[in-house]
């Protein structure tokens, strides 16, 4: 327990760094859990970065930050038995689910596992997706797996909730003009079922491209003394970006820019800076590892057809412009 870390009333636990527990048993662990309120509360702060971000309040809430908080700014839960899990946005190897299962199933409370570009990632084994009781992934075109329009999907094996999904999804309909639920007009569009269904039968070869591509990036940018996205020896990671962190990000960039090589920021602006949430009341300074994220990340290129010789294009041009 470090020295910030604060309990409140009866049956409280703080852990780490900058936890702070609220009321009636309420815990929060690791730097930057920031506060738990409420009954049976818990917030998990993310222990490799610190973000600042989860926040549980009200019965049965859980919040729990990702292992590698780049943009790991949103995970809050409130209301009862709720719980909202922040992913590793830059990172694309799923979160620690197996402390967060844990903690819910003894609990009874459900997981939704955002699994949104993490397509084809594992963690200790399992599929990423399927290890929490909810899983979403995104077809975005840009992610591993992309549609040529909007598109996603939810996988779970309880049918309870797969029925009101697939309602939800369809103005909430039982059978056709009888409404059970207030639903949403969410229907995928057939042809990008098609699109997909052809590119599914590729994903693995381009993930171990992706891989691939990565392993040669790490091996060029090794000596240079930045911060690579290195998986723990429990995930194993699908590189929807290759993104370091560069303290010189932005002069970076420009020169890369310069030469035809191009480059993304993902993402420049740290959630809780955003005007949308201005009403959170939070501003700089209050997320530090997030906005540290957002000032150092750049990502190089990442993309299945990628060859050995455009990495080494890109790493040459770092390296000889120096850093
Ligand atoms: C971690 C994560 N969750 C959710 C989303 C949202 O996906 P969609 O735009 O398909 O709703 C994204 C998209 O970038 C994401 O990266």
């Amino acid at each position: 327990m470090s020295s910030s870390a604060n309990a409140g009333a009866a049956r409280t636990v703080a852990l780490g760094s900058n936890s702070t527990s609220g009321s009636v048993e309420a815990i929060s662990i690791g730097y930057g859990s920031q506060a738990t309120t409420g009954t049976q509360a818990i917030a998990i702060g993310s222990a490799a970065d610190g973000t600042r971000a989860p926040v549980a309040t009200g019965q049965g809430a859980i919040a729990v930050g990702s292992s590698n908080g780049a943009a790991v700014n949103g995970a809050r839960a409130s209301g009862a038995n709720s719980v909202a899990i922040g992913s590793g946005d830059a990172t694309h190897v799923g979160a620690e689910m197996d402390p967060i299962m844990s903690i819910a199933e003894a609990r009874g409370i459900t997981v939704i596992e955002d699994a949104a570009q993490a397509h084809g990632a594992v963690y200790r084994g399992r599929r990423v997706g399927s290890l929490g009781h909810i899983g979403c992934f995104s077809f975005y075109p840009s992610k591993n797996l992309g549609a040529c329009g909007e598109g996603g999907a939810i996988v779970t094996d309880d049918r309870t909730i797969a029925e009101a999904i697939r309602r939800l999804r369809d103005w909430g309909q039982d059978g056709k003009y009888n409404h059970v639920l207030k639903g949403y007009n969410y229907r995928m569009d057939g042809i990008q079922g098609a699109v997909l269904d052809v590119k599914l039968q590729h994903l693995d070869r381009w993930t171990e491209q992706r891989r691939s591509h990565a392993r040669r990036y790490d091996r060029n940018l090794a000596d240079l003394g930045w911060q690579l996205p290195v998986p723990s020896r429990d995930q194993r990671h699908v590189y929807h970006l290759y993104a370091p962190l560069f303290a010189n990000r932005d002069d970076i960039q420009a020169r890369l820019h310069a030469d035809g090589i191009a480059t993304g920021i993902h993402y420049p602006k740290p959630v809780h800076l955003q005007f949308a949430f201005a009403d959170l009341g939070y501003g700089a300074g209050d997320f530090p590892v997030a906005e540290r994220f957002s000032r150092e990340t750049l990502s190089l290129p990442m993309f299945p057809e990628l060859t050995d010789s455009q990495i080494e294009c890109v790493c040459d041009n770092i390296r000889a412009k120096g850093t």
